[in-house]
């Protein structure tokens, strides 16, 4: 059976489909890439503050046949509860509280309740970047969309994402168009009426999506997305692209002025001195504090932040730290070779490491004596703290620096175990 193990599977997929054309790999993740209840347990696990693309639309027809014939309700009020069982009992909740209406839902960094699913995505990204030769500027993005609507309320659109969407339950059927097939504008792009869009979806490419199967479009690509209007449980992860430079330096140094300044920095106005071409004193001081941040490095270390963050997550969003994980000394640890851990030393001083997209800057005068360490760790053979201890706690070195570092490293989920997903 074709795997995405293959050797090669990946670099011909790159040379062939890798923003020009789609692809359908049926059965490539069978039986599926994450299990169906353990999405319901991540879903259910979600924190409360939501994102501003995390929806629930409920049709107010029985056959909706514009976006306007969809509204959203409250995620909070009606969204997947632990005390639904599964996503069956959810269904039946929804049709009990939504007679006759078609429902969607579309829930974005499921990260932050299932580091399982990252990692299991990860794997998957990581082989794509690697064959591509390159990282998505604006991140890779997970996301789920649970739903019974016969006809996506989001109608035919493009995204700035190349998308990889892989069915857990359900059936759907996935109608794609290139770039020059629709003009923005075009009455096509507001309807979701399917007579009045036949003759664009005989032109169409169709691919019908099983649990298991692997479907990719490019960012060019027009998409709908229907269904039987059965339930059906999808996941993908989309590579978002056209992130601004001016906007990934800006903001480092908003970040870096909101330190020195403090969050709370806003101006109600501006007082005119004797001179009134001469900046006001407010102003005077951000620009001088924006010249020393870049004269001690600290624009530098930002940026160096940024991109090993970047390299340790493949590109994904970060994985959110554990904070509450504490390490037992004897506790077998090992780092995954896969993704091991990322460390360069900052321009201003210290030692920036980063795993899982997480980065930290550790204080210190023994740069070598850790990244010796954080090397050891990188082979991926098994050690514990205690040994770690042993054999890298040295003066000046000190016990606690080691397991400190261990210890944040650890909330940061670079130690795998065998068993985990
Ligand atoms: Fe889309």
């Amino acid at each position: 059976m074709t795997t995405t193990r293959t050797p090669g599977f990946w670099a011909d997929f790159a040379r062939t489909h890798w923003e020009t054309s789609p692809a359908h790999f049926p059965a490539l993740l069978a039986p599926v890439l994450f299990p169906l209840d353990e999405l319901f347990d991540a879903v259910t696990r979600m924190p409360p503050e939501r994102m501003s693309g995390d929806r629930y639309w409920v049709s107010t027809t029985g056959r909706p046949a514009s976006r306007d014939e969809f509204t959203t309700v409250p995620l909070d009020a009606h969204a997947p509860v632990v005390n639904d069982g599964d996503f069956a009992g959810f269904f039946r909740r929804a049709t009990a509280e939504f007679p006759d209406r078609r429902i969607g839902i579309n829930l974005h960094h499921l990260e932050k309740a299932s580091p399982a699913l990252w990692f299991r995505f990860r794997e998957l990204v990581q082989a794509i970047n690697t064959a591509v030769g390159a990282y998505p500027s604006d991140n890779w993005d997970i996301d789920t969309f649970i739903g019974t609507y016969k006809v996506s309320p989001l109608g035919i659109h493009k995204d700035n994402a190349g998308v990889f969407v892989t069915g857990l339950s359900g059936r759907r059927s996935y109608y794609l168009w290139p770039e020059d097939h629709f003009r923005p504008g075009d009455a096509a792009l507001r309807t979701l009426d399917l007579d009045e869009l036949k003759p664009h979806l005989d032109q169409a490419m169709r691919f019908d999506l099983e649990p298991g199967d692997l479907l990719y479009w490019p960012s060019s690509h027009w998409h709908l997305i229907c269904s039987d209007g059965e339930p059906s449980v999808v996941l993908s992860v989309s590579a978002y692209f056209g992130k601004a430079l001016s906007a990934v330096i800006g903001n480092q140094v908003r970040n870096l002025l909101a330190g020195c300044l403090g969050e709370d920095n806003d101006q109600d106005s501006y007082e005119i001195g004797s001179d009134a071409n001469e900046p006001p004193a407010a102003l005077a001081k951000a620009h001088r504090l924006t010249m020393q941040a870049a004269q001690g490095g600290q624009i530098s270390d930002a940026l160096q932040q940024y991109w090993i963050r970047f390299l340790s997550a493949d590109g994904m969003h970060a994985l959110p730290p554990d904070t509450a994980a504490r390490l037992v000394t004897d506790r077998p640890i090992r780092v995954d070779s896969r993704y091991p851990i990322h460390f360069m030393r900052s321009a201003a001083g210290g030692l920036i490491v980063s795993a899982n997209g997480v980065a930290i800057t550790v204080a210190t005068r023994h740069h070598a004596a850790l990244e010796a360490m954080l090397q050891r760790l990188n082979t991926g053979t098994e050690t514990s703290l205690a040994e770690l201890i042993h054999q890298h706690a040295r003066a000046p070195v000190t016990a606690e620096e080691v397991t400190s570092l261990v210890g944040l490293l650890n909330q940061c989920h670079a130690f795998r175990s065998a068993g985990d997903g």
